[in-house]
């Protein structure tokens, strides 16, 4: 194991802190704001079926694979790659990898940070006397309104860049470590809520009954993308934090921690969405206002509401921001290592390229929402090219990498394994069945 060998930027204090901190990547909007919307739009239960199963038979081997490439490498994710390429006598052209996903990264954070901006401003939303109509009107009042969208947009990208630029490895630890079980208890305050709703079993039933009929092509692909994203998968972010990871830690339970962790916060947010979603006659197929929409009128009906209100919003932020920053750290710490520049400089340069594509996004709610590309907004074409193109592509060349590149003793030394029968296992999974299922899903999607 690579004992001795440490990260230019840093190592985590403990074990705990990579698990936190990786926790602290895959929890985020996209456990809380877009899984739940994207099981609507997309029938519930037959996503929602689809979704798990590549979880558990793409993403976590992927997972394992990137933690092990960081950590082996040392560097960052595009350096990572370079060494070990160099380390397996292959071409540094896998160098390329590492930068395309540090380039996904900030088109990801370009419009996540317009949707952590929703959120921001929802702190300040009052939760009082809200009804499905009042909840909908303002939410489409924020959307169609350029400066205030624009206004929270570059308040996060300001707070990313701020945490990044003084070395995420400081800080961090403290903040994930008590604000995490909190939001996930006022996510399980919202279950008990929905539970008296009256239309708890009907929730239940939507979202984990599978309408087969449902799942076609495209409902294959938005899963397999938020399996990608909700993991932190495919772009390089899990693999910069393994560079920080301590040599002794197990790659493998690590991994099924974070996976489990991230399913089950999605998943109680889907519990406690679509009760709320039925009771109230909303419809599931909301869009991304679904979670906007829903919540409120749950915190104005419940006791203490407006403190819980506020609670979850600056919660749901902060856990936007513990994703944020791992969007951008793979490309600033590339930055550093190769241009040998300041970790300051580095992050504002990023920071500010995010932002600016970002500008498009905030905009295509409102003044640019007649310019569309195949037919989608500039938020949702972003969101597309990255989660449903980007993330599942890398996450193919990065099994291709770890199953066929890196040498086989190599990769066993870094996962501290046998070559038992949980070994065999997943390499199978990242030679064969990964590279192929995401290989059909993109030919059954495009064909
Ligand atoms: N996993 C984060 C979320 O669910 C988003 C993210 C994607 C973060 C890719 C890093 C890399 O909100």
């Amino acid at each position: 194991m690579s004992e001795e060998k440490r990260s230019i930027h840093g190592t985590w204090s403990s074990r705990w802190t990579f698990i936190l901190a990786a926790t602290g990547s895959a929890v985020g909007l996209g456990n809380i704001w877009k899984f739940p919307y994207m099981a609507g739009d997309n029938g519930g239960g037959a996503f929602v079926l689809v979704y798990l199963a590549c979880i558990c038979i793409i993403g976590l081997p992927i997972m394992l694979g990137e933690i092990m490439i960081g950590r082996r490498g040392r560097s960052s994710p595009a350096n990572s790659m370079k060494s070990l390429a160099a380390e397996a006598n292959t071409t540094s052209a896998w160098t390329l990898l590492g930068a395309t996903g540090a380039l996904a990264g900030l088109l990801i954070l370009s419009f996540y940070s317009v949707a952590a901006g929703w959120a921001m401003s929802y702190i300040f939303n009052g939760f009082q006397n809200i009804t499905a109509e009042s909840s909908s009107s303002s939410f489409n009042n924020l959307l169609s309104s350029p400066l205030s969208l624009i206004f929270w947009h570059s308040l996060f990208i300001a707070i990313t860049v701020f945490i990044v630029a003084r070395g995420i490895l400081k800080g961090l630890e403290k903040w994930i470590n008590t604000l995490m079980p909190m939001l996930f208890l006022i996510i399980l305050l919202l279950c008990i809520y929905a539970m008296q709703t009256g239309a708890f079993f009907e929730g239940l039933r939507y979202l984990f009954m599978p309408d087969f009929s449902k799942i076609n092509p495209q409902v294959m692909l938005e899963a397999l993308g938020q399996a990608f994203f909700t993991l932190s998968l495919g772009m390089g972010a899990i693999m910069a934090y393994g560079a920080y990871m301590p040599a002794n830690q197990n790659i493998g339970k690590t991994a099924v921690s974070v996976a489990a962790l991230d399913t089950g916060v999605a998943l109680l947010a889907g519990i406690a969405i679509f009760p709320i979603v039925f009771a109230n006659g909303l419809a599931p197929s909301e869009g991304p206002g679904l979670v906007f929409v829903t919540l409120p009128i749950a915190f104005s009906a419940m006791p203490f509401g407006i403190l819980f209100g506020t609670l979850f919003f600056v919660l749901l932020s902060i856990a936007a921001l513990s994703s944020s920053i791992s969007l951008i750290e793979p490309g600033v710490a590339w930055l550093i290592e190769s241009l040998k520049i300041k970790r300051i400089t580095a992050t504002i340069l990023l920071g500010f390229a995010a932002w600016f594509i970002g500008l498009f996004s905030a905009l295509s709610f409102n003044l640019l929402s007649e310019f569309t590309i195949l037919g989608k907004n500039f938020f949702d074409a972003t969101d597309f090219l990255t989660n449903q193109i980007m993330l599942p592509l890398g996450g193919i060349f990065i099994a291709i990498f770890v199953g066929w590149v890196m040498k086989k003793e190599h990769v066993l030394d870094e996962l501290g394994f046998q070559e038992n029968f949980i070994f065999k296992a997943w390499y199978f999974s990242v030679r064969f069945v990964a590279p192929t299922l995401v290989g059909l899903v993109f030919l059954y999607f495009f064909l």
